[in-house]
């Protein structure tokens, strides 16, 4: 048997519309499962133009978190639910971090509607016996120059990550986390699209580079699957090395 066939699987992608999250979706798709994706645009032709936005077999809905009760009035078109990953997220940048609106912003985006979505999901995920994978970062380990509220919001997220992990593990959810180091997507666009600053960042790597969308796709389909089915309430640092 494969372990990692996830054929008659259903999968959904908050935050699938783009990079790590679409990444993600695409590679459950890859791996059999019926593959749900949410971002914040009207609909999947909204994103034909973007790099990192391959909607491309997936099952696409709008859900901006910004929007008040927007998953209050959602109505799930699946009956059930396999594996939840939970990738959406946001940064600001020239200190926005450091006015009370832009950290209520991030925070509101980065760990209320990740708990919102766990909240939500919890009752599918147990009767699947399901996998849930939140997406942290890197900067749940460290401090993050000029940006308070996205290292709190991780930092919360991964926090998060082992309480529910042990919370739900007696009801058959395995609850585990993904912790990116740097990876080329749209949210650190402002990096890698500025040749000195993406120097600087790879000269910080052991391996030498940045981390793309797919290895860390990898790592979700690993912790969905029964791979991974003694772990729980872990977070995985995938950061090419570097916090050693
Ligand atoms: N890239 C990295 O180096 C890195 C490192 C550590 C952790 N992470 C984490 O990885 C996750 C994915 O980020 P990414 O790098 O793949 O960035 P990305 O390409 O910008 O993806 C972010 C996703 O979040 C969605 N989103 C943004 N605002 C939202 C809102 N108000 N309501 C609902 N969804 C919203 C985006 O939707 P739209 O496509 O519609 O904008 C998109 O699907 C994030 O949690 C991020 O913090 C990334």
């Amino acid at each position: 048997m494969d372990p990692i066939d996830f054929t008659a699987k259903t999968v959904l992608v908050v935050g699938g519309s783009s990079g790590i999250g679409n990444a993600a979706a695409q590679a459950f798709r890859a791996h059999g499962a019926g593959v749900h994706v949410w971002g914040t645009r009207a609909s999947a032709d909204a994103y034909a133009a973007e790099a990192g936005s391959d909607l491309q077999g997936l099952r696409y809905a709008q859900m901006d978190f910004s929007k008040d009760g927007a998953l209050d009035h959602w109505h799930p078109p699946f009956e059930s639910l396999d594996v939840l990953v939970l990738s959406q997220g946001m940064v600001l940048y020239k200190r926005e971090e450091f006015q009370m609106p832009g950290f209520r912003k991030v925070v509101e985006l980065n760990l209320m509607s990740v708990m919102q979505c766990c909240m939500r999901f919890r009752d599918m995920l147990a009767a699947t016996k399901g996998s849930l994978i939140i997406v942290s970062s890197a900067a749940a380990f460290h401090a993050t120059k000029g940006n308070p509220a996205y290292n709190a919001s991780k930092a919360g997220a991964m926090g998060l990550t082992r309480t529910l992990g042990q919370a739900w593990a007696a009801d058959g959810i395995r609850v585990n986390g993904i912790a990116p180091g740097f990876v080329a997507t749209k949210l650190t666009a402002v990096t890698t699209e500025n040749s000195a600053r993406l120097r600087a960042a790879e000269e910080r790597i052991p391996l030498g580079r940045v981390g793309t969308a797919e290895e860390m796709a990898g790592i979700a389909l690993f912790l969905a699957s029964p791979l991974a089915s003694y772990i729980v309430g872990q977070t995985i640092l995938a950061d090419g090395g570097m916090l050693l």
